[in-house]
């Protein structure tokens, strides 16, 4: 009889053992017999799905006892399991949201059943109609889990949303911070997707942009003498995997830099005679780039050193926090720059208060310290590695061009200059290896309507 027992819904709150687990829980059955008893509540088993098991694949009779506390038998499930069981914080998390929620459930039951009666009276289950029970702060409830209530937190906000992650959380197929990612990426993309389609619905005239999927060294060529600025934020040969695995960014250094001079020389064969060109890239490559910019026929008007604020702390080094902005332009003597653009208020102005201070502020130093985008910035982009911000790109589309002008970054990535250009009423063209980055890039493209 005991083979067709259900497990009751409360039982389903803890995880399931591993194999491994399991397979030690039934050895030690199988050398010293059952010790303790299941627990049945309800004609179900409350606690002990796995003695049951094993008992049921040993040929042993199982022991079992019926539930007779008198709180609630989830609180028996959880005092019995979560010490017992090697769970991690974000597990603990997604069980106790699931505990309070269960309790919700059965206290509107119950209150249901009570409508009609007064207290001291006798519920169907044959407890006492008792106030309602106070609702535990979230603090309280993550004491309770051995867990913190910021897991406990996001784990109710997943529990809103999309309770399959909770799930797969419980299982340790992912942890509880990456299924916030997830639900995150899907929300920000869902909500992409509506402006998106809002601002196809009312678009009048074709796009100022487009976004060519293929091969830089393919498409740059078709746009000789066209481009009155090109960023380039290129692969940094570091390993990083942007669609292609991540071998595809870990060239021999001199196959490497052989790529770069290719797609550099193609691109001061895009610029219009009085464009410039802006190379974002990492300590490695920072002193080869800065000769080959040269050797296509450039010249350099400012080596800036953008301060992501924070970076990689090292153990034996200086912390990285900065990457380089090569700016190059083709003719020294004939150029777009754009002051204004790339202006602050002084300190005469702003510490001194020095009526000599000149009011239109004075340009950036080629300090430029901008915070990188973390996961959690509101504009970040979901699914991009390395996305820029738009202070660097909307700074330098805006300083060396004009409205109208053509924008051109080889490397698109979220078109996080594209976006600048669309914002500044510039046309912009970029160019992506990646299919899923095209795609997600045009929506945030098309998001902003003709801005
Ligand atoms: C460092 S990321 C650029 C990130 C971009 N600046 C942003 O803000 O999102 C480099 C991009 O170059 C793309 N890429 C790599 N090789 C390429 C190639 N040969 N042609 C075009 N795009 C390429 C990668 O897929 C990746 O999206």
């Amino acid at each position: 009889m005991s083979e067709t027992l259900c497990f009751h819904p409360f039982a389903n709150l803890i995880p399931s053992m591993s194999d491994e687990e399991y397979q030690g829980l039934k050895a030690d059955i199988a050398e010293h017999g059952q010790h303790e008893a299941i627990v049945l509540y309800e004609g179900q088993i409350l606690d002990g799905r796995h003695r049951h098991r094993a008992c049921c694949e040993l040929g042993l009779v199982p022991k079992f006892r019926e539930w007779e506390g008198s709180g609630s038998a989830i609180d028996l499930v959880v005092s019995e399991n979560l010490h017992r069981r090697h769970l991690t914080p974000g597990q603990r998390a997604v069980i106790a949201v699931e505990a309070v929620n269960l309790q919700q459930l059965q206290m509107q039951a119950r209150e249901r059943s009570v409508a009609n009666l007064r207290r001291g009276d006798t519920l169907p289950d044959g407890n006492l109609v008792a106030p309602r029970e106070q609702g535990r702060t979230r603090d309280q409830v993550a004491a309770q889990y051995s867990t913190n209530s910021r897991y406990v937190q996001d784990a109710q906000i997943i529990s809103n949303a999309k309770p399959e992650l909770l799930e797969q959380v419980k299982d340790g197929q992912i942890t509880l911070p990456q299924a916030k990612q997830s639900l995150l990426r899907e929300q920000k993309l869902a909500e992409l997707q509506r402006k998106a389609e809002a601002a196809r619905s009312t678009a009048d005239g074709p796009p100022l942009w487009k976004i060519h999927h293929g091969d830089c060294l393919e498409v740059l060529p078709t746009l000789a003498g066209s481009a009155r600025v090109i960023f380039a934020d290129p692969p940094y040969n570091l390993g990083i995997d942007y669609g292609a695995g991540a071998d595809a960014d870990n060239l021999p250094p001199d196959q490497y830099l052989a790529w770069c001079r290719g797609w550099i020389q193609q691109c001061a064969d895009c610029l219009t005679p009085d464009g410039s060109f802006w190379i974002l890239i990492s300590d490695e490559w920072a002193d080869y780039f800065g000769v080959m910019l040269r050797e296509a026929g450039l010249h350099r008007r400012a080596w800036i050193k953008w301060y992501e604020t924070f970076g990689t702390n090292c153990v034996n080094n200086f912390n990285r926090c900065s990457r380089h902005i090569h700016y190059f332009v083709k003719n020294p003597r004939c150029f777009v720059f754009d002051p204004f653009a790339v202006s602050r208020l002084s300190d005469r102005q702003t510490k001194y208060g020095d009526k000599r201070a000149n009011p239109g502020g004075k340009i950036w130093d080629d300090v430029w310290k901008i915070a990188r985008l973390t996961g959690t910035c509101e504009e970040r982009m979901p699914g991009f590695p390395t996305q820029v911000p738009l202070a660097i790109t909307g700074a330098i589309v805006k300083c060396a061009s004009e409205p109208g002008d053509l924008v051109v970054d080889p490397f698109s990535g979220s078109a996080s200059t594209g976006v600048a250009a669309v914002q500044g009423k510039r046309r912009y063209v970029g160019i992506e290896a990646s299919a899923e980055f095209c795609r997600l890039s045009e929506l945030r493209l098309q998001a902003l309507g003709q801005a």
